[in-house]
């Protein structure tokens, strides 16, 4: 159960009810992170936003939902521009940085770092990432994107079929929306990897205590038919041992137009957490198939704002005052013409 104050560390933490409340506060937030209201309703307050691990979409968007809600961001990125570097502890850091911000997310190579890093700290520390561990946010923002791809409503999230494709044994964004997912009623999941980057054990028998059916295969093509989502990753390459590991596996679960006409259900939505890997002989999620509607992947990363616009109005208390003094927008927005936002 989280409350304002709560730290934000894993899908552990989270009730039916905090996870219902933060869908329907992220909706409340959608005008605000449309550019269609302005609401200055966490003015004077301050985010520390720390990332030790490369980042281009979650350090911004966590940063850009605090600034739409009037607040400022103090960021640090990179491991050896840290005191860390010189041997502080996270402790040390937390309490230090803590003292400066009123709300913190960290992000770190190290699974389990961000979970030592809270307990220095005197404000609230969300989990951006830590390691192969988990991606709380990630998960939600996930899981509102599955939500209003579907169109369902939030009792009706529940007989969902998900195919999960690539690298499931590092993608911490996979442990954490499986986690999330396996909270709600008879969901069928079909882990698509080879076997040596299969999901983690644990989480496989979670699935299962909770009631779900999972088939794993290391086939993409029989993994992808008749399924509602496909929610495909990126090879964690900065986890793997050595350089030949990987040689082995990339390219190996692409998916392109061709292989989604073929095998896909029509409509089937196609979700990744971003980045993809672009390079000739990676191209996990092909380019050939970003004029498909059903290729969500950017109306996901856009998703982002509203749900941490409302995981901070949640810890930070601020829920019923975003609407009071909301203000109209007067500059033109060209992202009125983007459909992605829509
Ligand atoms: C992911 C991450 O960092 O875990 N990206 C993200 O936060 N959206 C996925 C990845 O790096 O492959």
């Amino acid at each position: 159960m989280i409350s304002v104050g709560s730290n934000i560390l894993s899908i552990d933490q989270l009730e039916m009810g905090d996870i219902k409340r933060i869908l329907q506060v992220s909706q409340q937030m959608e005008p605000y992170a449309r550019r269609q209201k302005i609401t200055r309703v966490l003015e004077g307050a301050v985010l520390g936003n720390l990332f030790f691990e490369p980042s281009t979409r979650s350090r911004v968007s966590f940063g850009v939902a605090f600034n739409r809600l009037g607040g400022s961001v103090n960021d640090t990125t990179g491991f050896q521009f840290s005191s860390m570097a010189k041997g502080e502890s996270l402790f040390d850091t937390a309490r230090v940085m803590s003292g400066y911000a009123d709300i913190l997310v960290m992000r770190h190579p190290q699974e389990g770092s961000v979970k030592e890093f809270a307990e220095g700290s005197i404000v609230p520390v969300i989990n951006g990432g830590d390691g192969p561990g988990e991606h709380p946010t990630q998960a939600l923002l996930d899981l509102y994107t599955i939500q209003k791809e579907l169109n369902l409503e939030f009792n009706d999230i529940k007989n969902i079929r998900v195919a999960l494709v690539g690298d499931l044994k590092y993608g911490r964004t996979v442990h954490s929306l499986l986690k999330l997912l396996s909270l709600f009623d008879s969901m069928e999941f079909s882990l698509i990897s080879p076997q040596i980057l299969q999901l983690p054990d644990q989480l496989i028998e979670l699935l299962k205590d909770r009631g779900h059916k999972v088939s794993i295969t290391n086939e993409l093509r029989s993994g992808i038919a008749d399924v509602d989502i496909v929610y495909i990753t990126r090879l964690q390459q900065e986890r793997f041992s050595s350089e030949e590991d990987i040689s082995q596996y990339q390219g190996n679960y692409s998916l392109n137009h061709q292989l989604y006409e073929q095998y896909c259900k029509p409509g089937t939505v196609l979700l990744h957490p971003l980045p993809r890997d672009c390079r000739v002989g990676a191209r996990e999620l092909d380019i050939d198939l970003n004029k498909l509607p059903s290729l969500a992947i950017y109306r996901q990363t856009d998703n982002g704002i509203p749900v941490r616009m409302a995981i901070y109005a949640i810890l930070m208390g601020v829920v019923d005052s975003v609407h009071t003094n909301a203000r109209d927008v007067y500059w033109s927005r060209p992202s009125d013409a983007m459909t992605s936002i829509e």
